[in-house]
């Protein structure tokens, strides 16, 4: 399946959860394309850091303009189980023509008020692409640098509800969303899945891990519609 980790603003987290997500589906034993479509480079930056380290990586590459990238995964994401592509903030070309060619995007988005601002822009976006798509692409916020304490989280969380074109991606009952994490960032930032990183964060994992299995279970459900 296709995913792409997307949101008209940056800083919201994008980058690390495409490395997470394509880091942890990889250490799983599926199949993983990274694609990288925003010109700073840090998704891929962060899959070549492996390479220096002599870890296990996984094939990546980087389509700046939004009309390649699309092209391409077109054309080669049949080759693996999961393609999971990083877009960038600025460049809402890109972001569209990945949301052509996904199954699902990933929305992360803080529990600011910038960001809840910005979700009204993405949802923008994905109307004009479900304008011209078959079906609708499977658009799912989740809160990211979730506070620990606070009414913040639920604040911003009441916030997506008013965008119909997107659900709000519930890790439990119970947990909100990713928490703001060290370990998170520090191993998105150096190549490293949130498991290979020391010393070792079980939240931060369970997280992770919650993440990747719920988005797993909403595949399931697409692959079982399609059928
Ligand atoms: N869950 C998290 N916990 C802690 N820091 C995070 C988390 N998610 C993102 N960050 C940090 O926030 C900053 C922006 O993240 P990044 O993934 O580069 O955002 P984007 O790709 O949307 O611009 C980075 O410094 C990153 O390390
Ligand atoms: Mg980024």
């Amino acid at each position: 399946m296709i995913i792409t980790c997307g949101n008209t603003k940056g800083g919201v987290g994008k980058s690390t959860l495409a490395v997470q997500l394509a880091l942890g589906l990889h250490l799983a034993g599926d199949s993983v394309w990274f694609v990288d479509g925003d010109k700073q480079g840090n998704g891929i930056g962060a899959m070549t850091l492996r390479t220096d380290r002599q870890l296990p990586t996984l094939p990546s590459s980087s389509y700046v303009d939004g009309k390649t990238l699309r092209a391409q995964v077109m054309l080669q994401a049949k080759q693996f189980a999961h393609t999971v592509i990083d877009v960038g903030g600025r460049d809402t070309g890109a972001l569209r023509a990945a949301l052509l060619c996904s199954d699902i995007v990933l929305i992360p988005f803080q529990p600011r008020a910038f960001d809840t601002w910005a979700l009204a822009d993405v949802a923008a976006v994905i109307d004009e692409a479900n304008g011209t798509r078959a079906t609708p692409v499977l658009a799912l916020a989740v809160l990211n640098c979730a506070d620990p304490v606070g009414s913040d989280n639920a604040d911003a969380i009441e916030a997506t509800q008013e965008f119909p074109q997107m659900e709000l991606l519930q890790l439990t009952p119970e947990r909100a969303g990713i928490g703001r994490r060290k370990a998170i960032s520090h191993a998105s930032a150096t190549g490293l899945h949130v498991s290979e990183y020391k010393p070792r964060d079980e939240q931060a994992i369970n997280e992770i891990d919650t993440l990747i299995s719920v988005l797993k279970h909403r595949l399931d459900g697409i692959a079982y519609q399609s059928n």
